[in-house]
């Protein structure tokens, strides 16, 4: 029997994946899951909870009875933590930087493994994170890294949050990216780099179009997959 399809998209923040796995997935009409909401989700239900963020027993606990749930509205995505709609707040800097924190213990990368894997079904799945091809999907028939610098990277997230109204610093971005990236990198239980047999894309030079392209030719090589550009 063939089992569904997954895609995996790994790389660190603000290289892109957010967009072009929503593409991929509505193209292909798979499932998508977006693995950073599951941390980002686990480090606001911590702060809510008036727990600390270093206290690893704590925030294991509070993995494990994660009451989250994705919903598919008009606009988007939204994410549920029992019931309430915590979309906008786990999109700040400050959620980002606390869901790279509890996502590096390793007992809670452990908790929340298998409800990951729940995802996957027919026909297949494209799965956004850090560790989507090395980790939780490793028999992936399709691993990308989405790759950027982190000084492209803080540029766009300026102009992102330029676009919101907010004050920005570069300096101060720049630094944050640094940070949560050397977090990711160095931790000791998977830690964000790129499958050995990723295809490893770097958006540096690149527009979403661009990115969008080169993944999809990838994919249809890979899998003979019909994908719409
Ligand atoms: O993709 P994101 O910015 O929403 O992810 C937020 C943080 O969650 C990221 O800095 C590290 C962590 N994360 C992880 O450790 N593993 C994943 N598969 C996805 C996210």
């Amino acid at each position: 029997m063939s089992e569904p399809i997954v895609i995996a998209v790994d790389g660190p923040g603000g290289a892109g994946k957010g967009e072009l796995t929503h593409r991929l997935a509505e193209a292909l009409d798979f499932d998508l899951l977006d693995s950073g909401a599951i941390y980002r989700v686990l480090g606001y239900a911590v702060r809510k909870a008036g727990l600390a963020l270093f206290d690893e027993d704590s925030v294991v606990q509070e993995a494990k009875l994660l009451n989250l749930s994705f919903e598919c509205m008009d606009d988007g995505v939204h994410v549920l933590l029992g019931g309430e709609d915590v979309s906008s707040q786990i999109r700040t800097e400050e959620a980002g930087n606390n869901a790279s924190k509890v996502a590096a213990y390793p007992s809670v990368r452990q908790a929340l493994l298998q409800r990951q894997r729940e995802f996957l079904r027919e026909p297949g799945l494209v799965a956004d994170g850090r560790d989507m091809g090395t980790v939780v999907f490793p028999r992936a028939q399709v691993k990308i890294f989405l790759d950027a610098s982190a000084e492209v990277r803080a540029k766009r997230r300026c102009l992102q949050l330029e676009a919101k109204g907010k004050t920005v610093n570069y300096e101060e971005v720049l630094k944050e990216i640094q940070e949560r990236d050397d977090r990711d990198r160095n931790r000791p239980v998977a830690p964000l780099k790129p499958a050995d047999d990723a295809f490893i894309l770097d958006s540096s030079d690149m527009n979403i179009e661009e990115v969008y392209k080169a993944a999809v030719d990838y994919i249809v090589k890979k899998t003979g997959l019909k994908i719409d550009l």
